[in-house]
């Protein structure tokens, strides 16, 4: 522990004090993060913390309770919407290549991507399914509990900064043209095209707290995961289970597994490498 108003022996207090601070904000804004990972609260508090001047957690639960301003960006701290266009140019070859096929043989089919963040994972999913001939077919959810990155998302403007890096990832994936096709250049940043959005809804939902989805063919809900407890992980897993049709596909991300949940005997490994299942038919 780090922060100056805690030492080693005042672990215990900075857990209960945690406990409480979750409990708070439960009953206050309805946002469940008590069974998030603990390694992870303990980080963004402390930061939070930091740059506020602020001593111990119960200061920081009592200016969260009180000021709206002040949990919204807190509530940024919790929600870490670290993300890139083509992260894991490997994943997006094997979705391209093995299961997007699958898709085709629905007349209509709908997707469903959990954790958006900003958009561009989801931007780059529409892109894949232009080049695959499928966009026209399909809806699209992006969901995020976070409005502040939706918006973001909406928009579909980026730093240009960033695009190299995007691009190259989206050359690795097996991209057919180039990035800059599908986006127009402004000062220092690019917009990407409506073709690529209309198929998209961006919608507020929170994986803890709200309910399925109905009949999704593909579900991507890449590193959302790893920031649960393994119970919570369990329910959300639930979750996906109850909203895929039979045969229909989950993939998680790289550093998240099936494999010590009640529901990994109900899915069948696609592509273990790449975190990607298949929802059993029982
Ligand atoms: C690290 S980002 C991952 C973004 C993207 N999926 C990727 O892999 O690049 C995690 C996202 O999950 C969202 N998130 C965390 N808890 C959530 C919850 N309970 N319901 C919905 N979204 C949540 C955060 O707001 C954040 O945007």
């Amino acid at each position: 522990m780090s922060h100056s108003a805690y030492n080693e022996s005042d672990t215990e207090l900075f857990n209960i004090e945690l406990q409480l601070l979750l409990e708070a904000i439960f009953l206050r804004y309805g946002y469940d993060f008590r069974n998030y990972s603990k390694a992870h609260l303990k980080r963004r508090v402390l930061y939070r913390l930091g740059i506020s001047k602020l001593s111990t957690v119960t200061e920081l639960q009592n200016k969260v309770l009180r000021d709206r301003e002040f949990f919204k960006d807190f509530l940024d701290d919790l929600s870490i919407n670290v993300t890139e266009m083509f992260r894991d140019p490997d994943f997006f070859r094997s979705l391209r290549e093995n299961m997007l096929p699958k898709l085709r043989t629905y007349a209509y089919f709908k997707i469903w991507l959990a954790g958006c963040a900003t958009g561009e994972e989801v931007y780059s999913l529409a892109i894949l399914l232009q080049e695959e001939g499928l966009l026209d077919r399909g809806q699209v959810y992006a969901t995020d509990f976070n409005q502040k990155v939706l918006e973001i998302a909406k928009e579909g403007v980026y730093q240009k900064a960033d695009i190299e890096q995007y691009e190259r990832n989206y050359q690795l994936s097996g991209g057919k043209k180039s990035l800059s096709d599908y986006y127009k250049s402004m000062y220092g940043s690019v917009m990407f095209n409506k073709e690529l959005s209309n198929r998209i809804v961006f919608a507020d939902h929170n994986l803890v707290t709200d309910s399925v989805f109905a009949d999704v063919n593909l579900i991507l809900c890449r590193n959302v995961l790893i920031y649960f407890e393994k119970p919570l992980q369990d329910k959300v897993l639930g979750l996906f289970y109850e909203s895929l049709v039979p045969s229909g596909i989950l993939c998680l991300g790289t550093k998240e597994s099936l494999k010590f949940s009640e529901y990994g005997k109900l899915f069948e490994e696609l592509d273990a490498k790449q975190k990607i299942f298949k929802k059993r038919i029982l």
